[in-house]
């Protein structure tokens, strides 16, 4: 039996999540990528804290004990911020590790670095969770959609934001409150300002943008307004006029250039993006040959970007096994009775 082996860097959110999504999953990995998946080691900033589900000796505060280890070939970067991430994934590229990270903010600096460096020493490197939490949109924009001559992207993409926009709207939640929960649920970031101030969704935005019109727009490009002085009364007016407020990510290709911003706007009730509520993102893509797509799902919290993240984990493995073996891994599923739906 082959085995592959991971390790996790962050054991918060969305690290403790993947860790039991890869346990849960375990036995069906062999048909899914031709391996099991072992995760061998997880970075934390505190390797003395008890973390529920995880035996403590996998943790380590040690970066030089993870890239040192030659047995590991894949990193899963779950921790977060600019640095150390961006050099530790930098350097675990250069040592011929593959990359798996669910960090927009880096990917929205850095993004045309890391992919490079990638792409300079062979390596996999893999983001989906870094957009929309579980919506496969990075999958799209790179491969459904490559051929497409795509002229606008428009979404919700922040969880945070749009669960408070949803309570504030349906339950009359103070901003406050609304924001807590978002928090207590694993939705925000460690800073809830990202969320709140647009700039998770600017981060987001960007890197859609740079996917879909093959260019480089960097957060910096983006303009931003966030929900912080969305209020109550707002929020009443917009059902007088049978709209919703959302935050939006909203990025154009015309014959003048690129735009994008995210910004509130008001969106009628019968508009598909006003039913879009609590954590969940949506996103259009508008090409010229395909006309509006729309994809949607679980844009944050710790089960669906577990999903998105072991996924491309998956995929990373069934690579690893097919460039060592030099064979094609089928997805083969293991034998399931088929029901009679007349019984
Ligand atoms: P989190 O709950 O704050 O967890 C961060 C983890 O990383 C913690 O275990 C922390 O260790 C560890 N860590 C942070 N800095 C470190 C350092 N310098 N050295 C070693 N370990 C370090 O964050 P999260 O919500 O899981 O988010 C992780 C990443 O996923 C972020 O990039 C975030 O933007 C992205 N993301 C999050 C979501 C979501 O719904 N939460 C969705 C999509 C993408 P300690 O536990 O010891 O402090
Ligand atoms: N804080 C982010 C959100 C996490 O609320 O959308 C998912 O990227």
């Amino acid at each position: 039996n082959k085995i592959v082996k991971a390790a996790l860097l962050g054991a918060g959110t969305v690290g403790s999540g993947v860790y039991e999504l890869v346990k849960e999953r375990q036995e069906d990995f062999p048909h899914i990528c031709g391996a099991q998946i072992e995760i061998a080691k997880i970075l934390v900033r505190d390797a003395s804290k008890e973390r529920a589900g995880i035996p403590s000796d996998l943790l380590t505060d040690s970066w030089e004990e993870i890239i040192a280890d030659d047995s590991i070939s894949i990193i899963i970067e779950v921790m977060g911020g600019i640095e150390p991430a961006k050099s530790y994934l930098l350097e675990a590229m250069k040592a011929g590790k593959q990359v798996v990270t669910a960090n927009k903010d880096l990917i929205a600096e850095h993004g045309h670095e890391l992919l490079d460096t990638a792409e300079k020493y062979g390596c996999d490197f893999k983001f989906e969770a870094a957009v929309a939490g579980c919506v496969p949109i990075i999958q799209v924009l790179k491969q459904s959609m490559s051929s497409e001559n795509i002229t606008e992207i428009m979404g919700i993409v922040n969880g945070t934001t749009n669960y408070i926009l949803t309570r504030m709207t349906q339950s009359g939640m103070s901003y406050d409150e609304a924001l807590k929960e978002a928090t207590d649920l694993g939705y925000a970031e460690a800073d809830p300002t990202a969320d709140v101030d647009g700039l998770d969704a600017g981060r987001k935005i960007a890197i859609m943008a740079s996917i879909a019109f093959h260019s480089r727009v960097t957060f910096s490009d983006v303009y931003i307004e966030g929900i912080r002085n969305i209020t109550a009364k707002d929020i009443f007016y917009a059902k007088e006029f049978n709209s919703v407020i959302k935050l939006v990510g909203i990025a154009r290709k015309d014959e003048n250039g690129i735009e994008v911003k995210v910004l509130p706007i008001l969106i009628p009730q019968e508009h598909p993006l006003a039913t879009v509520n609590d954590s969940f993102n949506a996103v259009f893509v508008h090409g010229t040959a395909s006309d509006d797509t729309m994809y949607y799902g679980r844009g944050a919290g710790k089960r669906p970007t577990a999903s998105a993240v072991t996924g491309d984990l998956c995929t990373v493995a069934r690579h690893i096994i097919e460039k060592h073996s030099n064979l094609h891994v089928c997805s083969c599923y293991k034998e399931l009775p088929i029901k009679n739906i007349q019984d």
